[in-house]
């Protein structure tokens, strides 16, 4: 068995941040725009290794979750090191995957992140970045927050204000479908972030 230092060493990223090779008592889980994500083999653990250019982010990511300690919804901090940390694996599926699944997201689950969010300003932070991959529905129903480095910036994130908002006015709707290809989510969400969307009338 390979100790976490070692798994974290063994994840090689080309300079496009593409992922060359791992160990195989890794398994890739996922993939973000700061990092890769992995289980290591027989555990319940998330692994998160920085692409090399984001290595300082590991340090502010750890911080930002021992200052969250310990709490129902955001994943527990197990170890933390240089470029990587690691937290509680959470089974299921995030908001974009439920899209892409058809796997409904109810007004509970929009209250729950909003508790979430009301949990982490108790804390003094000021949640950001808050969006469809960074909100996962656990196979117990569950609402969980990940990626929170950014949980300390001062620019206020609207990103989940839009979120909610489209999810109250469109998504609930019954004539709206629940199952979306990942074309279309992709392309809003490119339109969106161009700010060619019309959120305000929403
Ligand atoms: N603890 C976890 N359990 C399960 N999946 C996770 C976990 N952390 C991250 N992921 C998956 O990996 C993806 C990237 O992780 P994230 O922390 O959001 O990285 P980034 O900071 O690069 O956006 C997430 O969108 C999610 O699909
Ligand atoms: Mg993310």
């Amino acid at each position: 068995m390979k100790t976490v230092n070692e798994l974290v060493k063994s994840v090689k990223f080309t300079s496009k941040n593409e992922i060359e090779s791992f160990s195989p008592e890794l398994q890739l889980i996922g993939i973000g725009r700061s990092a890769a994500v992995f289980q290591p083999r027989n555990t319940n653990l998330a692994l998160k290794v920085f692409y090399p250019l984001q290595l300082p982010t590991a340090d502010i990511e750890a911080e930002i979750y021992k200052v969250l300690g310990d709490n129902p919804y955001f994943p527990k901090l197990h170890e933390n090191g240089p470029g990587y940390i690691l937290i509680d694996l959470l089974e299921g599926r995030t908001f974009y995957e439920c899209l892409e699944s058809g796997v409904e997201i109810s007004t509970y689950h929009i209250e729950e992140v909003e508790r979430a969010l009301t949990f982490a300003r108790s804390k003094g932070l000021n949640p950001s970045d808050i969006h469809l991959r960074n909100i996962i529905i656990t196979v117990d129903g569950l609402i969980k927050l990940i990626d929170v480095a950014r949980f300390r910036q001062t620019k206020q994130c609207k990103q989940w204000d839009d979120l909610k908002k489209a999810h109250e006015k469109v998504y609930s709707k019954k004539w709206f479908p629940k199952k979306i290809p990942s074309a279309i989510i992709n392309g809003v969400a490119y339109l969106y972030k161009k700010q060619l969307l019309p959120t305000n009338i929403l």
